[in-house]
C-alpha cells in the first residue's frame, strides 16, 4: 500500500504498523469488554501532517477503500455507466486530477484497499475505524471513500465506534470516475469540502453524496442506480452543499451529547480483538416465512440474529419457533421492520430487544459490536436504547 502527503507525490512503502500502547490490562471503562484482548490491536501509519503543510487551510485525508467512485468504465468507454470495473484507480491519482482542491483544504490521501464495498470483512472495518482515529490525531477531517452497495453498514460502523469528535464524511458515486455524467469527482471535492470545513464536528460520521449531507444511523440506500439513491426515511437529511455554502438544518440526536461521556459509544475498538467480533446475521419475514434460516444461523455459529419483521416486527410462527430455539441455546435477537421506516419499542420477553428506528442492517452493527464487548442481555438492551435509539439529550428532559 502507498499513500501521499497533499498530493505532491510524496510517496512511501507502507510496511509499519503502530502498535497502540497498554490496553490489554487497562479496560478499565466502564464499557469494558469482557474478554480481555490477549494482544493489542494494530492500525495502519497513517502519514504525518509535516509542519510545513500547517497552513489556514485545513488538512484533511481521504482514506480509500475502493468501489464505484474508483472505478473504471469497460472498454474506455465513457458511455459505459453500468459496465465497468469499481475499485481500479487510486485515491492519489483521483485526488491530483480534482481541480481546484487548494481552495478547500490541504489533501492527503490513504489508500487502504480497493475493492467493492461488499467485500470487506467486518474484521477489515474494525481495522478502517482505527485508522481514522488515527488520521484523526493528526488531521482535521477524514474522509471515507467506499462502495455504496454497504455504505451504510460501513458508516454505522465507523459512526458507533470512531473515538474522535472531529468530522468523519463517508462518500462514494453512482457512476464511475471516467464516465459521462459522472459524479464521483463532484462527491469526492465536496466531501472533503465537508470534512475540512468542520462544520459535521460532533456529528460522528456523516454520509455525503449528491450534495445531500445524512446522519449514518438514518441513512439507506434506496434505489440500485439513482445518483440520489441515499435517503433518510422520516427524518430527512442534515443539510446540503451548493458550491461555497454548507447548510446544515439539523443535527443527529448524538450532538445534544457534545462534550460529555455519553457522546462517546462503548464501542473502542481498542479494547477488544478481531477475535472478540461475533457473527450476527439478518433473518428477512415475508408470508409463511420458514424457520430455516433462523437456523442455519445458528448451525453457523450465529450468536445475534435480527429479524427484518413484517409491519410493526411481526415473524411468522415457523421463525418464530425457530427464535425461541435459538434463545434457548443463547442467541440474542433484535426486533426491525423491513417497511424502511418505524421504530420498535421494548418488550420484556427475554433474549428479544427491540431496534428502535434502527434498519435491520444497522440494527445488525449494533448487535454484533455489542456481543463483542458484552454477554450481558441487560446491558445490551440499554445500550440500544440509549447508542441506538441516540434521542435528543435536553437539560429539560433530565436524561
Ligand atoms: C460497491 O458498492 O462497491 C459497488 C457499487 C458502488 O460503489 O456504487
Amino acid at each position: 500500500m502507498t499513500f501521499t502527503v497533499n498530493g505532491k507525490g510524496f510517496k512511501r512503502l507502507l510496511n509499519t504498523f503502530l502498535v497502540l500502547a497498554m490496553i490489554t490490562t487497562m479496560a478499565t471503562s466502564v464499557y469494558a469488554a469482557d474478554p480481555v484482548p490477549p494482544t493489542a490491536p494494530t492500525v495502519a501509519a497513517i502519514p504525518d501532517v509535516k509542519l510545513k503543510d500547517l497552513t489556514a487551510k485545513p488538512n484533511v485525508i481521504v482514506i480509500a477503500t475502493g468501489g464505484t467512485i474508483a472505478g473504471q468504465v469497460a472498454d474506455g468507454d465513457p458511455t459505459n455507466l453500468q459496465n465497468y470495473r469499481a475499485g481500479t484507480y487510486t485515491m492519489e491519482d483521483m485526488v491530483a486530477q480534482l481541480p481546484r482542491k487548494d481552495k478547500i483544504a490541504d489533501v492527503s490521501t490513504y489508500q487502504f484497499g480497493n475493492k467493492g464495498s461488499g467485500g470487506y470483512l467486518i474484521t477489515e472495518l474494525y481495522d478502517l475505524s482505527l485508522a481514522v482515529d488515527q488520521a484523526l490525531k493528526t488531521y482535521d477531517g477524514v474522509v471515507v471513500t467506499t462502495g455504496t452497495d454497504t455504505m451504510e453498514d460501513i458508516a454505522y460502523f465507523l459512526d458507533l465506534t470512531v473515538r474522535s469528535e472531529k468530522p468523519v464524511v463517508i462518500t462514494g458515486a453512482m457512476r464511475p470516475w471516467d464516465a459521462i455524467g459522472t459524479d464521483a469527482p463532484a462527491n469526492l471535492y465536496n466531501a472533503i469540502k465537508l470534512a475540512g470545513s468542520g462544520k459535521t464536528k460532533w456529528f460522528g460520521t456523516v454520509l455525503m453524496l449528491n450534495d445531500v449531507i445524512q446522519a449514518a444511523r438514518d441513512v439507506t440506500k434506496s434505489n440500485a442506480h439513482r445518483l440520489d439513491t441515499f435517503e433518510t426515511p422520516i427524518l430527512g437529511a442534515l443539510g446540503y452543499i451548493d458550491q461555497d455554502s454548507i447548510s446544515i438544518y439539523r443535527a443527529p440526536g448524538r450532538v445534544s451529547k457534545a462534550g460529555k461521556p455519553t457522546w462517546s459509544t462503548p464501542f473502542d475498538l481498542s479494547k477488544i480483538t478481531k477475535a472478540d467480533l461475533p457473527m450476527v446475521e439478518i433473518a428477512y419475514a415475508y408470508q409463511e416465512a420458514g424457520g430455516g434460516a433462523i437456523k442455519g444461523f445458528v448451525a453457523d455459529g450465529a450468536k445475534g440474529i435480527v429479524t427484518a419483521g413484517t409491519g410493526a416486527g411481526g415473524i411468522s410462527a415457523k421463525m418464530s419457533a425457530a427464535r425461541t430455539e435459538a434463545i434457548k441455546q443463547g442467541v440474542l435477537f433484535v426486533t426491525t421492520t423491513r417497511t424502511g421506516s418505524g421504530t420498535m419499542y421494548p418488550s420484556s420477553s427475554d433474549g428479544i430487544i427491540a431496534g428502535d428506528s434502527l434498519n435491520a442492517q444497522h440494527a445488525r452493527m449494533l448487535l454484533l459490536l455489542s456481543l463483542a464487548f458484552t454477554k450481558d442481555q441487560k446491558t445490551i438492551k440499554d445500550w440500544f436504547a440509549t447508542f441506538g435509539a441516540q434521542n435528543v439529550e435536553t437539560s429539560a428532559t433530565g436524561s
